[in-house]
């Protein structure tokens, strides 16, 4: 047979073999029998054109570039299509079908008693145009004390003991969330409308009813013309929000250094509807919301003309609504972690 044949005789057992190919392993393996360069049946051939005269090996020289060309361009084709349907196996593999429904959560987290108690209060006051402000838990003496009437020498000072900072003799945790009245008198100056939510610290031996961490929130109302009647009214829709409409509240007289007069503000004790109780140590009222007139050096620490502007304060004990709200007993509970204990809530 001569080499022209053999070359046209390759070609038609090739093309088709390679249209066949299953696969990447095939398709190597009949690229290395074809066109391999030590032992590939084409390079074979091309051997041969040497032994022909001039004229043939031109033109059988020709015929194997042809065939050769063909060749690869078959399997260049297979290896396209090979990897294609590699990559749309792959696709519907990884397919996500987005109109299932999703897996219904095994559980559902919900608040902390603290903080529905502060997001019920937020929203009240923030009903009732005032801001919601943060201060630092680290608070510098100056702030937690001084700012607020309470020089060092101040008994009342004993009464707020707290963790100091070694090596920094001017840094408290803070005891109560005071420190920002001043600090939101410095920064928004007057008119002024904000409460601050936040956790206080004080050096306790933990009881049932004493903790060394729990949350207050602050109120502060600076404006011409504030009166003592309108702490009330306060205090009134506090009571009226928290614990039902008709909630009875008093103020009783009391002393605290930022505030003149002070009072402390109770309301009628719901869980006994002021027949005396345990909870309210039998007298009928609660005792949880302190207030007053803010104390004319307080105002002035805070760059606040005290002849032009008047105001109220108060500091309800968060921690203490939230144990009352839901008959708590021990204080220590809240802060606990305790997962038993959360889950009720
Ligand atoms: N800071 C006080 C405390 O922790 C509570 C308090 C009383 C805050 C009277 C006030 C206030 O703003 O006017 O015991």
């Amino acid at each position: 047979m001569d080499l022209p044949t053999r070359i046209e005789q390759l070609k038609t057992g090739a093309l088709p073999a390679i249209k066949a190919v299953k696969n990447k392993t095939q398709l190597e393996e009949w690229e290395n029998k074809l066109l391999s360069r030590k032992s590939g049946q084409l390079t074979e051939l091309m051997k041969d054109l040497k032994d022909l005269s001039e004229a043939a090996r031109k033109e059988a020289g020709k015929l194997a570039n042809e065939v050769k060309f063909q060749i690869e361009t078959a399997l260049a084709g297979k290896r396209r299509e090979l990897e294609q349907s590699e990559w749309s196996a792959m696709i519907e593999r990884e397919r996500v079908d987005i109109t299932q429904p999703a897996l219904p959560p095994k559980e559902r987290g919900h608040f902390h008693p603290n903080t529905i108690i502060q997001r019920e209060l937020e929203d009240l006051f923030t009903s009732m145009g005032f801001m919601v402000l943060d201060g630092p838990e680290l608070e510098s003496d100056y702030y937690n004390f001084t700012a607020l009437n309470i020089p060092a020498t101040h008994p009342a000072r004993d009464m707020q003991d707290t963790f100091y900072i070694k090596g920094h003799p001017n840094w408290v945790m803070r005891t109560h969330t005071s420190p920002v009245q001043v600090r939101a008198m410095q920064k928004f100056g007057a008119p002024l409308r904000a409460i601050v939510p936040g956790k206080c610290y004080r050096n306790e031996a933990t009881d049932p009813r004493h903790e060394h961490t729990f949350y207050q929130l602050e109120g502060l109302v600076i404006d011409q013309g504030i009166t003592f009647a309108q702490m009330k009214g306060v205090f009134q829709a506090v009571a009226d929000h928290l614990y039902g409409a008709g909630t009875k509240i008093r103020l009783m007289p009391k002393y605290y250094p930022f505030v003149e007069p002070g009072a402390r503000g109770e309301l009628t004790c719901f869980l006994c509807a002021g027949k005396g109780c345990r909870v309210c140590n039998h007298t009928g009222w609660l005792e949880v919301m302190p207030g007053g007139m803010v104390h004319p050096n307080v105002l002035k620490e805070g760059g606040i003309d005290p002849q032009q502007y008047q105001g109220f304060a108060f500091g309800f004990g968060l921690t203490r609504l939230a144990m009352l709200k839901y008959g708590i007993e021990d204080i220590r509970l809240l802060e606990s972690g305790k997962l038993k204990f959360l889950e009720q809530f």
